[in-house]
C-alpha cells in the first residue's frame, strides 16, 4: 500500500471512531513545512494514532520522531500503524501524560509538533523552548481552538473558557517572543508555524 493510501485508510479509520486527526489543509502545511525544514530529529506532542507522525516521516525521509500519548489504546493503534507504514525504527512512542514525560525530555530537537492537551500548550513553551534548536520549527495546531482564542466569551462557566483563556495567554506569548519568527495559519483550527532565530 502507498503511504498515500495509508493516510486515506486512516483518515476513515479515525472518522468512523471519533477520533482526532487533522485536516487536509493542516496536513499539506506541515508536510510541506517538513519538507523545507528538513529535519532529523522530531518531537510531537500527540500522537493520537500516528497520522501526523506518518505525515512528517514520509517528509523527511531520514528522520527519527519521539512521539508523546496519554491513551495506551491510540498508542498501540499508532505503533501499529508506523509498522504497517514501514516506519517503526525510526519512532519512539512515550505512552503517559505529557505534563509528565516532556518535562523529562533530553537532547534537542530540530522540528517540534506540538498537537497535545490543549490547554497545556502555555506549560509546555518552556520546555520544548529549551529543547528546540536555534533554527529550529515549532509548529502549533488548534491555536485558535473552535474560534473561542479571538473571541474569549463572557460567560465564565462557558465549556471551554479555561482552555481558551490558556490558549490565548500561550499565543500572545509565542507571537511576542522575538526569538521566534511566528506566521499564524488561518487554516483548520488555526496553525503557527515558527522559526526559532536564538536561545
Ligand atoms: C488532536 S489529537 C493528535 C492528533 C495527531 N497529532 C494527528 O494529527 O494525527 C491529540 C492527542 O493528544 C492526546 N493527549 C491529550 N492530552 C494528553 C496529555 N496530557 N498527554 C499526552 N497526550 C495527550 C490525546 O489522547 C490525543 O490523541
Amino acid at each position: 500500500m502507498s503511504i498515500e493510501e495509508e493516510l486515506q485508510q486512516l483518515e476513515r479509520f479515525a472518522r468512523e471512531r471519533y477520533i482526532p486527526v487533522m485536516v487536509e489543509e493542516t496536513r499539506r502545511l506541515l508536510f510541506e513545512t517538513v519538507r523545507a525544514a528538513r529535519p532529523s530529529r522530531i518531537l510531537e506532542i500527540g500522537t493520537a494514532i500516528g497520522y501526523s507522525g506518518i505525515v512528517m516521516l514520509t517528509a523527511a525521509p531520514t528522520a527519527t520522531l519521539n512521539t508523546l500519548e496519554m491513551n495506551e489504546t491510540s498508542a498501540a493503534i499508532a505503533r501499529d500503524n508506523f509498522a504497517a507504514a514501514g516506519m517503526s525504527e525510526r519512532v519512539n512512542i512515550f505512552v503517559g501524560d505529557a505534563r509528565e514525560t516532556v518535562p523529562l525530555l533530553t537532547g534537542r530537537y530540530d522540528f517540534i509538533f506540538l498537537d497535545g492537551p490543549k490547554g497545556q500548550y502555555i506549560t509546555f513553551f518552556p520546555y520544548l523552548d529549551s529543547l528546540l534548536t536555534v533554527g529550529g520549527t515549532l509548529v502549533c495546531d488548534n491555536v485558535l481552538y473552535k474560534g473561542l482564542v479571538e473571541h474569549i466569551p463572557d460567560d465564565p462557566r462557558h465549556k471551554h473558557i479555561t482552555v481558551a483563556r490558556n490558549m490565548r495567554a500561550f499565543l500572545d506569548r509565542l507571537t511576542a517572543d522575538s526569538r521566534y519568527r511566528t506566521t499564524l495559519h488561518r487554516i483548520g483550527d488555526g496553525v503557527t508555524v515558527s522559526y526559532k532565530l536564538s536561545d
